[in-house]
């Protein structure tokens, strides 16, 4: 029986050993230590010894027992460890690679322009508004003293979404809806996006961006758009740049004005971005006319106001030197980087 003992330990503490893994060990575990397992069975066999040999052998299969009991939780923290230092080797993080390029937004040229003519007019004291880009036909036209059948209306190519749902052709709309919410004084500028079903060209896109100004208040004159808009462009343009006003039509001013800068490229000589002539057209402006103070429940009689209307593409293609309008829209990647 001892000799059985002997074989039976050694047996386990070498297949122990030799385990590669802790299902292995597991399965060992069971297969002597456990309930049925070998060195449990051996016990059973005790009865047939005489009482003194019992306590001996009793201690003997004990002792194979321990031994191979502590050489499993031996041979399982060895095995935790080496997994778990695998684990650790899988996961190092190599700090001798490259890192990943992180792609850093930048502002569309149009906001930085945008950014630049907003801080202007706040530092005169306008208010920045919002309006929707799906406007009645009543904000857009109506109460702009645009009646139906006007031919004015033959000047925008309007975008109809409805019969009188359409796509806002101006941010001229915004004028009426600050005027419905606010009294005179009124100081705001209203920058956003407008559209027209033009032929799409070099110059002309669907979607475009208007920044809208409208001031209304007592004894409100044509020299206050003049200094307001002389003021703008020397900003933006350098305070050499002169401001000229071209009689033009509107119907929602009377009288309407274009107004032209010094071209920024040639300082008015003439060149090839101002066609020659020396001037480049910015915006639209005018007094606002009586029928739509009186559109807006605002005495004409007490109150007088003028606004203008800026295209903003313009002065961004003309700042950055863009020949063609159709980038501004694209989003094209290898374009934008430039800015
Ligand atoms: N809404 C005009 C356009 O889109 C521009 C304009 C002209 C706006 C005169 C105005 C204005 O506020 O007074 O062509």
């Amino acid at each position: 029986m001892k000799a059985q003992l002997e074989a039976i330990k050694s047996a386990a503490i070498a297949a122990v050993n030799a385990a590669n893994d802790q299902d292995e060990i597991e399965a060992l575990r069971v297969q002597y230590l456990g309930k049925k397992g070998e060195l449990t069975a051996i016990l059973k066999q005790m009865g047939s010894l005489s009482p003194e040999e019992r306590p001996v052998m009793g201690q003997l299969v004990n002792e194979a027992k321990a031994a191979v009991e502590s050489l499993i939780a031996e041979k399982t923290t060895a095995m935790k460890a080496k997994a778990q230092e695998e684990k650790l080797k899988a996961e190092t993080i190599d700090i001798t690679l490259p890192a990943k390029p992180v792609n850093k937004g930048k502002l569309h040229p149009l906001n930085t322009v945008l950014d630049d003519m907003i801080d202007i007019f706040v530092s005169m004291g306008f208010d920045v508004v919002d309006g929707p880009e799906v406007e009645t036909d009543h904000y857009n036209f109506e109460c702009l003293n645009v009646p139906a059948d006007h031919p004015a209306r033959d000047m925008q190519d309007t975008f109809y979404l409805g019969e009188n749902l359409l796509l806002r052709t101006q941010t001229s709309a915004a004028q009426i809806r600050t005027m419905e919410n606010r009294k005179p004084p009124i100081r705001v500028i209203c920058p956003g996006r407008v559209f027209r079903a033009d032929e799409v060209d070099a110059t002309h896109s669907p979607v475009f961006h208007q920044i809208e100004g409208l001031v209304v208040d007592k004894g409100i004159t044509m020299c206050d758009l003049k200094g307001v808009l002389e003021q703008f462009a020397q900003e933006i343009y350098g305070k050499d740049t002169q401001v000229k006003f071209r009689p033009s039509f509107f119907p929602f001013t009377e009288p309407s004005v274009e107004v032209d800068v010094t071209c920024s490229e040639c300082g008015g000589k003439g060149c090839r971005v101002c066609k020659g002539s020396g001037w480049i057209e910015i915006l639209g402006a005018g007094m606002v006319h009586p029928n739509v103070l009186r559109s807006c429940g605002i005495d004409p009689e007490e109150y007088s106001g003028f606004a203008f209307g800026i295209g903003l593409d313009r002065l961004t293609t003309t700042r950055y030197k863009i020949s063609d309008i159709r980038l501004l829209f694209e989003n094209d990647k290898r374009f934008l980087e430039q800015f």
